[in-house]
C-alpha cells in the first residue's frame, strides 16, 4: 500500500494518522499537531501518576508478549539511588512485521516523545533506542528528531525547562534477530555479543550495565503521548465489550498472497474475517486462502476457519489457536507449498540462533535439514514424528524463546496440515492446485 494512506472507514488512526504526511516528520510539524504537550504536562506530574494513567489505559506491550506496560513500569523502584534506563526496542526483525519502521519513518517525534515520557515515568535519565541494523531511513529520521529536540531544549539537562534530565541515544544493531530479545539487546548495547541472559535477575532489577532497566517496543512507547493527552478512558474506547484485557488500537503489517498487502491500524477486537476480506481485499484472483500466520512467524499457523473465527486481540487470537504476537500477518494461499514455507521459516531461525543453548542450536538446524529433505522429495514416513519429538525438546528448555518459536510453525503445521506433509512425502513433489476459473 502506498502513502499517503487513505484509511478505511473501519480503521482507527491513533498511531497511523500522520503516516504519509511529510510535514509531521519535523519538530515544527509535530508541534503543530499537538506534539510535546504530553511531555510538557508529564514533566509537571509525579512519575507515579503517569504510571497509574498508563496502567489504567490497559496498554500492553506491542513487541510480542503483550505484558501490561504500566505494570512493567511500576517494577522500577523510585529512590533506590541507582541509575535507571529505558531501552526502546526498535529491532523489528520478526519476519512479516513492518510496523515500527513506519512509526519511525513518518512520526519519529511520536516515538521520541514516548521515550522521553517513559524515561521520566521510570526515573531514567537515559534512554537508548536500539534500531535494527538494516534500517536506513527510519534511523536517519529518528536521529534527526533527537537532534531537533536537543536544539529546542526538549531533551538534555533541563528538558523543557523542567530541571529534569532526559537523554536519548540511538544504538544501531548489526542485523541480528536475536538482538530483539530484550536481554540480548542489553548485552549488545553494552558492546557484548548479543546472547540472551538467564532470568532472573529480570531487567527491572539488573538490566543494562547491571542497573534497573525497562524495555519497551516502539509501538508501545509511541502510544503513550496520546494516552496522556486524551486519558485512559479514551484509550479504552477501543476494546470488546466482553474483553477489557485488550485495549486501544494495533498496527498490523500484512504480506503474502492477499489482494491489498500493507499496514493497517484497527481497534482491539476487530473481526479478523472482515479484516482479511474487507480491508485487505481477500485472496488473489482465482485463489483461496490456505493458512494464516497472524503475528509474525513465531506464532502458531491458523487454518482459514480459525482465522475467520478470530477476534483481533490478545485473547481473541489465543481462543483460535494462535497469538497476536507482533501483528505481522502472513497470508499463504492454495498455490503455495506450505511445507516449503515452513522450511523457510525454520531456516531463518537456524541462521539467527545465537547457538548458546544446545536444544536451539541443534534443534533449529536438524528441523531445517529434515524439512528441506521432505521438500526435496526425500522425506520418510518417520520424519513427522522425528520433527515433533525434536520440537518437544526445543520448547520451554532454553534461555530465550527463539527455540520455541522455531518449533511452533512446525508443530502447528503438522497438527493442522498433516495431509500436506504426507502428500509431499508420498508424491515426492508438491502438486499445485489449479487456480479456479473466474
Ligand atoms: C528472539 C526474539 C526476538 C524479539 N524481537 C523483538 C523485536 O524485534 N522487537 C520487539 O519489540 N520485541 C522483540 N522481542 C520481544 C522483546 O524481548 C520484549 O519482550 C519487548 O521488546 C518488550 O516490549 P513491550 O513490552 O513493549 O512489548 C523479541 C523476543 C525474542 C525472544
Amino acid at each position: 500500500m502506498g502513502y499517503p494512506h487513505k484509511p478505511h472507514a473501519r480503521e482507527a488512526t491513533v498511531l497511523s494518522k500522520y503516516f504519509g504526511d511529510p510535514d509531521a516528520i519535523t519538530l515544527d510539524g509535530w508541534k503543530k499537531r499537538g506534539g510535546y504537550t504530553a511531555l510538557k504536562n508529564a514533566l509537571g506530574m509525579a512519575p507515579a501518576d503517569i504510571v497509574t494513567i498508563v496502567k489504567d489505559s490497559g496498554l500492553r506491550g506491542r513487541g510480542g508478549a503483550g505484558f501490561p506496560t504500566g505494570v512493567k513500569w511500576s517494577f522500577m523502584k523510585p529512590g533506590d539511588g541507582k541509575p535507571h534506563y529505558l531501552c526502546c526496542n526498535a529491532d523489528e526483525s520478526e519476519p512479516g512485521t513492518f510496523k515500527d519502521r513506519e512509526i519511525m519513518r513518518w512520526t519519529p517525534h511520536a516515538l521520541v516523545e514516548g521515550c522521553a515520557i517513559g524515561s521520566y515515568a521510570i526515573g531514567a535519565e537515559t534512554c537508548y533506542i536500539y534500531i535494527r541494523g538494516e534500517f536506513t531511513e527510519p534511523l536517519v529520521r529518528v536521529e534527526n528528531a533527537i537532534k531537533e529536540c536537543y536544539a529546542a531544549g526538549i531533551l538534555g539537562k533541563n528538558a523543557m525547562g523542567s530541571g529534569k534530565t532526559i537523554n536519548i541515544y540511538v544504538h544501531r544493531g548489526a542485523g541480528a534477530y536475536i538482538c530483539g530479545e530484550e536481554t540480548a539487546m542489553m548485552n549488545s548495547i553494552e558492546g557484548r555479543r548479543g546472547n540472551p541472559r538467564i532470568k532472573p535477575p529480570f531487567p527491572a532489577v539488573a538490566g543494562v550495565f547491571g542497573q534497573p532497566t525497562t524495555i519497551n517496543n516502539v509501538e508501545t512507547l509511541a502510544a503513550v503521548p496520546q494516552i496522556l493527552n486524551n486519558g485512559a478512558a479514551w484509550y479504552k474506547q477501543w476494546m470488546r465489550a466482553d474483553n477489557p484485557k485488550s485495549t486501544g488500537t494495533k498496527l498490523y503489517s500484512v504480506c503474502g498472497n492477499i489482494a491489498r498487502p500493507g499496514l493497517y491500524e484497527v481497534p482491539m477486537g476487530f473481526p479478523f474475517k472482515d479484516f482479511l476480506y474487507d480491508l485487505c481485499g481477500g485472496p488473489l484472483p482465482g485463489r483461496k486462502f490456505k493458512a494464516i500466520i497472524p503475528g509474525g512467524i513465531s506464532v502458531p499457523i491458523q487454518t482459514v476457519e480459525e482465522a475467520e473465527a478470530s477476534l483481533m486481540d490478545y485473547e481473541g487470537f489465543v481462543a483460535q489457536g494462535t497469538m497476536l504476537g507482533s501483528g505481522g500477518v502472513i497470508v499463504i494461499d492454495d498455490a503455495q507449498n506450505l511445507v516449503k514455507q515452513i522450511a523457510r521459516a525454520t531456516r531463518f531461525f537456524a541462521h539467527e540462533s545465537c547457538a548458546q543453548c544446545t536444544q536451539c542450536r541443534e534443534g533449529t538446524a536438524w528441523t531445517t535439514r529434515i524439512l528441506e529433505r521432505i521438500v526435496a522429495g526425500d522425506g520418510t514416513s518417520e520424519d513427522l514424528d522425528t520433527l515433533l519429538s525434536i520440537g518437544d525438546n526445543m520448547t520451554g528448555k532454553t534461555i530465550c524463546v527463539l527455540s520455541d518459536s522455531c518449533a511452533t510453525p512446525v508443530a502447528s503445521g503438522i497438527k493442522k496440515f498433516r495431509g500436506d506433509f504426507e502428500a509431499l512425502i508420498k508424491n515426492k513433489k508438491h502438486v499445485l492446485v489449479p487456480a479456479a476459473v473466474a
